[in-house]
């Protein structure tokens, strides 16, 4: 009814809306992206809920102005230096049948540059039905141009805008093979009753099913209607009620402003069951009472972070656990992290993976990389903040093991990336951002604070890190605004510690430095022992004396095999400790990688059901990788994946689909 009415009014005001816009139109302006004009904002209203506020939100808003350079960002088309999203109010039915999400997004912005007559959004493969502009109250239709496709940034749309307006309705559908959203069947789920859908925006995906200023440049706050089907929950990167009825009928709100890629939906039979007055799981019922075993510590993770870097600032920590196929292991969506379920082991051994989606809470989330260039702001950073969580909560030996996994992992990689991608400061060039996704953000970026830490001491180092979180809460900087805090707050005062040469070489040349920490886990050096006199018949397997190792031993013994370990050793440690049936996602594919290369063939069909089973890329895309490499490997590969395929994330897919139609190109 209402919306019928509404309609007449619009067409009413058609006529002279569209004389009104194609005007504004006609100068709209081409990308903004090569304008090196940097001009000075005003930065928005920044809201930040008060500190350790529990299950209902308080939000207390204080404005914060801050003058700040807006530069532009290769990734996007955005024109945010002359009109910049402020707010965004989503309206949108999920429709399972169609694999699309229909509705509106009403998007608030304020002019940066006086005069600005278009507002220039990012999108992908998302059908635009109408665009209207709120004049004196109404909304009217206006002129938009949704320009051709670019393979890496989508298509360009440019709305034209009227003066005295601050927000634009955008009427839009995605379409099912939007790479931001997996459409999962009954089927493809663990309760195999109900579908389910989630999103997953970084880097520059929240453009496939949000119209939006795609750049981590541009921070907006939300408010969201969702409609599902009544039996689903919906939940998202806002307050979520520990509490809300299943109606079918959700209302979300996002007081604190974020970057685009933190916008994130997850929508299936979930159920909610508390860990503290704070933290909580949402799962499908086949994971909630493991999940909730596993990730216990949540609370406690979140305090001793607060303890070293100043209060969580956020209100509620929950954790949504996604079907096997997300591509991640995690994503730091704010309130709420989506976590993959192949960490779920039973005995907490991966559950640093939810020590690293908190550390983003303050590290990405609340200090943000202004551009895809800059990951290792966030993901460095993180690492960085995750070792020390897992250090507080599980001792020293434990952290100390996980930095050299993470380590030994890197020195291997850098082995094989294109030189440039081993650089902190990446040049991107225009590729697309997950293309130059590797561990060099995360541990050569943990390293350079690691390195830091040592130079000044701990003390002086914690310091200054609370005070880097708190002087750019709520914004986003780039790695030379990062250099020059730096340099200002910590360099300056003790010259003689770190040379500005040293960081110059860290953040700027290829490869690892001279000067990078080498973790040394003296647990790791036992293992080391043992597996020289089992391969020198000194010991037997069975004094190797590995009943108590633990998962990171496991891995570092496995890791560091020779390249040419005989079949029959393959067999004897398969024999004695079940490799291959492993429960464990992490030992399984570190078995499951050394069996390829050493052509231990036992492990084929229980690879086969891994590579189905499982959609996470870490997980899955060395083994497709080592499989290429040979033809009968190929030719399994091609057949698994035949099956695997409807099961994984489009970008998933994506990566998967390069790998095994390599050949044909
Ligand atoms: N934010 C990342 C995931 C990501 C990075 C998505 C870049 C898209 C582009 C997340 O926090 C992450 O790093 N996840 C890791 C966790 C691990 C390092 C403990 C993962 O998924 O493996
Ligand atoms: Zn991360």
């Amino acid at each position: 009814m209402k919306s019928k009415l509404l309609m007449s009014i619009r067409m009413n005001k058609l006529i002279l809306a569209t004389a009104l816009s194609s005007l504004a139109l006609g100068a709209l302006t081409a990308c903004q992206n090569d304008d090196n004009n940097k001009v000075v904002e005003q930065s928005s209203k920044l809201e930040q809920t008060s500190a350790n506020s529990v299950a209902k939100q308080e939000t207390s808003s204080t404005a914060v102005h801050k003058t700040k350079q807006v530069r532009p960002d290769e990734h996007s088309y955005a024109n945010f230096d002359q009109v910049k999203l402020t707010h965004l109010d989503l309206d949108l039915d999920v429709v399972f049948a169609e694999k699309s999400l229909q509705g509106t997004v009403d998007l608030s912005f304020e002019r940066i540059k006086e005069g600005a007559d278009s507002l220039v959004l990012d999108t992908r493969d998302i059908i635009i039905e109408q665009v209207e502009i709120e004049k004196e109250g109404q909304w009217v239709p206006t002129q938009f141009d949704l320009a051709d496709k670019d393979d890496v940034l989508g298509s360009k749309l440019s709305i034209a805008l009227v003066e005295g307006s601050d927000k634009v309705r955008v009427h839009y559908k995605t379409q099912p093979q939007a790479s931001g959203l997996q459409w999962l069947t009954p089927e493809q789920t663990a309760g195999k009753k109900h579908p389910f859908m989630y999103s997953q925006a970084q880097a520059i995906h929240a453009r496939s099913f949000i119209p939006v200023q795609d750049t981590p440049a541009v921070r907006v706050t939300y408010t969201a209607n969702i409609r599902t089907p009544k039996e689903l929950l919906a939940v998202m990167s806002a307050f979520n009620e520990p509490d809300t009825e299943l109606d079918g009928d959700y209302h979300f709100e996002m007081p604190q402003a974020i970057p685009p890629y933190l916008i994130a939906i997850g929508v299936g039979d979930l159920r909610f069951k508390a860990m503290s007055d704070r933290t909580g799981v949402y799962s499908e019922e086949v994971y909630l009472d493991a999940a909730v075993a596993e990730f216990d510590d949540t609370e406690e993770m979140v305090q001793v972070t607060e303890k070293m870097y100043g209060p969580y600032r956020w209100g509620r920590y929950d954790l949504l656990i996604l079907p096997p196929s997300f591509p991640f292991g995690g994503m730091e969506n704010p309130r709420l992290s989506f976590i993959t379920p192949t960490v779920i082991a039973g005995d907490k051994s991966l559950v640093n993976l939810i020590a690293h989606e908190l550390a983003h809470s303050w590290s990405g989330n609340l200090v943000t990389n202004a551009s895809w260039r800059d990951l290792w702001l966030n993901e460095g950073f993180t690492s960085y903040v995750e070792n020390r969580i897992m250090e507080e909560l599980f001792g020293e030996k434990r952290a100390i093991m996980e930095q050299a996994l993470s380590v030994q992992d890197l020195r291997a990689e850098v082995q094989d990336l294109p030189k440039g991608d081993t650089v902190l400061h990446l040049e991107l060039n225009g590729r697309d951002p997950d293309d130059a996704f590797s561990g060099v953000p995360y541990t050569k970026g943990q390293m350079f604070l690691v390195y830091l830490e040592k130079k000044f001491g701990r003390e002086t180092f914690d310091k200054f890190l609370v005070k880097y979180f708190n002087d750019h809460a709520f914004q986003s900087l780039t790695t030379s605004e990062f250099k020059q805090y730096l340099n200002d707050n910590l360099l300056a005062e003790n010259s003689d510690l770190v040379s500005k040469a040293d960081i110059e070489t860290w953040l700027h040349e290829p490869m690892l430095p001279e000067t990078m920490p080498n973790p040394t886990s003296d647990a790791f050096v036992i293992i080391d022992g043992a597996t020289k006199s089992w391969l020198s018949d000194e010991k037997t397997i069975e004094q190797l004396d590995s009943d108590n190792w633990t998962v990171h031993e496991w891995l570092h013994f496995i890791n560091n095999l020779p390249e040419d370990l005989s079949l029959e050793r393959m067999n004897q440690l398969d024999t004695s400790f079940e490799l291959t049936q492993s429960t464990n996602n992490e030992i399984a594919h570190a078995w499951l990688l050394l069996a390829l290369k050493r052509g231990y063939e036992p492990v084929m069909e229980r690879l086969e059901s891994y590579l189905i089973n499982i959609g996470r890329r870490k997980l899955i895309v060395p083994l497709y990788k080592q499989l290429a490499k040979t033809e009968d490997g190929l030719a399994f590969a091609k057949r698994v994946y035949q099956v695997a395929r409807p099961g994984y994330h489009p970008l998933a897919q994506g990566t998967v689909d390069a790998i095994v139609n390599a050949d044909n190109n």
